[in-house]
């Protein structure tokens, strides 16, 4: 019997790669806090509010998963400044919530976490490496990562950076957002020192689905093959693309004065799940052109 796979935040960004990816392998029930009105209907689908503790033990009553994989996060890094308490709910007490309505079952957690539970002073960095974050959306994200840690269900936290891929229900795309700029002719400042391995929401799905066939559990990081700016990252979107790559300009993130202080060598080490999964990473290019081809997992 396929196992049943319980996705929060499935019609986010990385979500859409998640469905497209398991679909195929596994019972899913895909939930999020709107349903978009245009869905594929791959799967079962509900809408819940992982601040609300009682949806949560409703949903898992009700599926019975095997798998709670939680994406649902407040991902907005600048206004996780001026809205900590919305942050914290969401990241850290729907954590708990999820956490507290599985303890006793028989199931995995699984968490996505972010590099921005380091300073950037010294990326990339391996599972290993000290938190220390320098916003509150990268302190969220690590609260949440302690409450699944502490919890007493057997869980995985995947961290991962800079993810870009088919994002049909999801304003937030930088990759998006540099297309859709240049196409329009409009010049865009783009930081020249913010420091990462971008990552294709396809080859992180691919890796979740692999890790819940092998049953892996503990921190892995999860990233691209290339580490890169990202201005260097925009020249890249341009070229594959076929736009005009003089329209950006390098600029250094204190000039932006952005409310959120960003790492800034940053990026994920990703030996441990290339070793553990047998797993071959994406370079920069050919995920652009996936992307581009509208390849969402
Ligand atoms: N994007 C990145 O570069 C990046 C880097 C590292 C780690 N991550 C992590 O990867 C995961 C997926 O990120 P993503 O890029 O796919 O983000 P996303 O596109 O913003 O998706 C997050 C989803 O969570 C949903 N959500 C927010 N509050 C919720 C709530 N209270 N209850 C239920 N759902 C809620 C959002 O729905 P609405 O939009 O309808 O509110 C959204 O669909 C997150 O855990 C994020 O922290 C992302």
């Amino acid at each position: 019997m396929a196992k049943k796979i319980l996705i929060t935040g499935a019609f986010g960004q990385l979500g859409e790669a998640v469905v497209w990816e398991l679909q195929p392998h596994f019972e899913l029930m895909a939930t999020g806090d709107h349903l978009p009105e245009k869905y594929l209907h791959l799967c079962e689908v509900d809408s819940i509010d992982v601040t609300d503790r009682k949806q949560c033990n409703q949903i898992i009553n009700s599926f019975q998963p095997n798998v709670i994989l939680h994406l649902a996060s407040y991902t907005n890094v600048d206004g996780s400044e001026t809205n900590k308490e919305l942050a914290w709910n969401v990241n850290v007490k729907g954590t708990e919530n999820l956490i507290i309505s599985a303890k006793g079952r028989n199931l995995k957690f699984i968490y996505i976490s972010s590099d921005y539970i380091f300073d950037g002073e010294n990326g990339p960095y391996a599972e290993d490496s000290h938190p220390s974050p320098v916003n509150y959306y990268g302190r969220s994200k690590l609260g949440g990562e302690n409450v699944v840690r502490g919890g007493t269900v057997p869980w995985i936290i995947f961290r991962t950076n800079v993810l870009y891929g088919v994002a049909s229900h999801t304003k937030a795309s930088f990759v998006n957002w540099v297309v859709e700029s240049l196409k329009a002719r409009k010049s865009i400042r783009v930081v020249s020192d913010q420091w990462g391995n971008p990552t294709w929401t396809g080859g992180l799905a691919e890796a979740i689905k692999m890790a819940v066939i092998l049953d892996i559990q503990g921190i892995f990081n999860y990233g691209g093959a290339e580490f890169l700016t990202r201005y260097e990252f925009a020249q890249k979107i341009a070229k594959v693309y076929d736009l005009d790559a003089n329209l950006i300009t390098a600029i250094s993130t204190d000039k932006l004065n952005q409310p959120a202080k960003r790492p800034l060598k940053s990026g994920l080490k990703t030996e441990k799940i290339e070793e553990t999964l047998g797993l071959r990473l994406y370079g920069v290019e050919y995920c652009l052109r996936k992307v581009k081809e509208g390849v969402v997992a």
